[in-house]
C-alpha cells in the first residue's frame, strides 16, 4: 500500500501496488479528465495523452511503456500515463494530475512562467 498525495484535489488517499492509476482515478472519483476529455478519451489504450500524470517519484512507479515512452518520454520522466502505470512499492508519492504541457509552446517566456508557477505551487 502506498500513501498518495493528490495535490491539486488535496487529498491523500491509500493507494495498492500494481492497481492501474487510472482505473483507480477514477473509481476514486478523482479528476483526472475534465470535459470533454471525460468523454473523449482512448479509454485506456495508451495513445490519447489525456490522463497524464506528473509525479515527484518516478521511479517507485512501474517501467514505462513503450507507448508512454514515444507519447510522454520525452518530456522527462516525472510525466506518466495514468493508464499505463501503476504503483510498484510501498512508499510515499505526490501526483500531479492533468499538469501543465510542456511541449508546443514551452520555450515561450509566458508559458515559462505558467509551467513555473505550476512548480513553485506544487513544488516539484
Ligand atoms: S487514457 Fe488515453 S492515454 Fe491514457
Amino acid at each position: 500500500m502506498a500513501k498518495v498525495k493528490f495535490l491539486k484535489e488535496n487529498v491523500e488517499i491509500d493507494v495498492p501496488e500494481n492497481v492501474n492509476l487510472r482505473d483507480f482515478c477514477l473509481e476514486n472519483d478523482l479528476k483526472l479528465y475534465l470535459f470533454p476529455e471525460n468523454v473523449v478519451n482512448c479509454r485506456g489504450k495508451g495513445f490519447c495523452q489525456l490522463c497524464r500524470i506528473k509525479v515527484d517519484n518516478p521511479e517507485k512507479l512501474s517501467p514505462p511503456t513503450e507507448k508512454e515512452i514515444c507519447t510522454v518520454g520525452f518530456e522527462g520522466p516525472q510525466y506518466r500515463l495514468a493508464c499505463q502505470c501503476s504503483i510498484a512499492e510501498n512508499c510515499e508519492l505526490q501526483i500531479i494530475t492533468r499538469p501543465r504541457r510542456i511541449w508546443g509552446w514551452r520555450e515561450h517566456p509566458v508559458y515559462q512562467g505558467l509551467i513555473k508557477e505550476e512548480e513553485k505551487a506544487f513544488g516539484f
